[in-house]
């Protein structure tokens, strides 16, 4: 496998050549409908699909409904959440008619990948996954066989369209790691159809949660970007932080504090350690009002579109109904040369 440095390093060159020739490119992404979507993947993902799409890259978006179901028993929610997920796409700017939105649990031929794929990797790789041992460990339960297996039902979702670019966080890299394999054994094994995938780590690939933790929905520490100015204050000032009057920028011995400053610097795009000496010797009611009023200044004229768009009772269904008839499309022809490259067309 090769090193996150290296990878990191790759990613720049990647980058570079994406703004040069964006039309040879395909980016694939997605999330897991376990929630209402989070700053933290605003600034991680999101904003760099709004400026991928704008640079001319062709993106399709998954909502990976199956991969729900990797580390819990039940799909309540789901379907809200990929509605809630689809409104906030659009409020962030992505353009259904440049980005295709689909769902895993829409799209068949995308599943029918995961056999062949399957064969093409063993059982000890698929264990040495850090991020399935982590989520594994988090969950606390029994390790499913979706659990198990997800990276390379990911592999499909990024190869079924022929996706080239695939921007995620680090804590995703390994899976795009697994999809360069399975591309070139199948290569090996059966001739050329998938192209290999290069990661495109994003500029802020972790935003810290508000007690310093990563931002999670299942941690509680999430700024949804669907939240109302008051809740997004009220969360705020729930946070935790120290007695210290002197607001300070220091993740390791505040992490509470300098969640905040982050959370603000972020939004304000400015330095956190140069906010901090702004805030000065005003404590923390000082730095959740700083930060509280920063977020939503931030937000507001996304939570405005996305409260136009939601006015709109349709909108979200005709986006994801033209999604997966794109999705469906793409990937049966994808499926059929699949069949052609090993001998089972019929
Ligand atoms: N696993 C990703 C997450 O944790 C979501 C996802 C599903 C994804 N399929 C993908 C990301 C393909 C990139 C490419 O949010």
């Amino acid at each position: 496998m090769e090193s996150f440095s290296a990878t990191t390093k790759r990613s720049a060159e990647v980058a570079a050549a994406v703004a040069e020739h964006p039309e040879r490119y395909r980016v694939l992404t997605g999330e897991r409908p376990t929630g209402p979507l989070h700053l933290g993947h605003y600034f991680g993902t999101i904003r760099e699909r709004v400026r991928l799409q704008q640079a001319g890259v062709e993106t399709f978006v998954v909502l990976a409904d199956y991969q729900v179901i990797t580390d819990r028993e039940s799909m309540a929610n789901v379907r809200e959440n990929v509605y809630s997920a689809v409104l906030d796409y659009l409020a962030a700017g992505i353009d259904p008619q440049s980005t295709t939105i689909f769902t895993h649990s829409a799209v068949p031929a995308l599943n029918q990948l995961m056999l062949p794929f399957l064969s093409l990797v063993t059982e000890a790789e698929l264990h040495r996954n850090p991020t399935v041992k982590a989520e594994l460990a988090a969950s606390g339960r029994a390790l499913s066989g979706l659990l198990l297996t997800y990276p390379v039902h990911q592999a499909a979702d990024i190869l079924f369209c022929k996706g080239n670019l695939v921007p995620v966080g680090k804590d995703n890299l390994p899976h795009v790691e697994m999809t360069r394999v399975i591309a070139r054994r199948f290569s090996e094994r059966y001739g050329d159809v998938f192209p290999v995938p290069d990661a495109l780590i994003t500029a802020t690939p972790e935003v810290p949660g508000l007690d310093g933790r990563k931002m999670s929905k299942s941690y509680g520490n999430a700024i949804a970007l669907s939240m109302t100015p008051d809740e997004t204050v009220a969360v705020i000032r729930g946070t935790r932080t120290d007695q210290e009057r002197r607001i300070g920028f220091d993740p390791e011995h505040r992490p509470g504090v300098s969640a905040l400053l982050s959370t603000a610097a972020l939004c304000l795009g400015v330095d956190p350690a140069e906010l901090a000496d702004e805030i000065g010797d005003a404590g923390s009611s000082a730095l959740k009002a700083v930060t509280a009023t920063a977020v939503n200044d931030f937000l507001a004229p996304l939570r405005a579109r996305r409260q136009a768009f939601a006015a709109d009772g349709d909108v979200v269904r005709t986006v994801l109904r033209r999604g997966n008839e794109i999705a469906n499309a793409v990937a049966e022809g994808t499926l059929a040369q699949v069949r052609e490259a090993m001998g089972t067309s019929y």
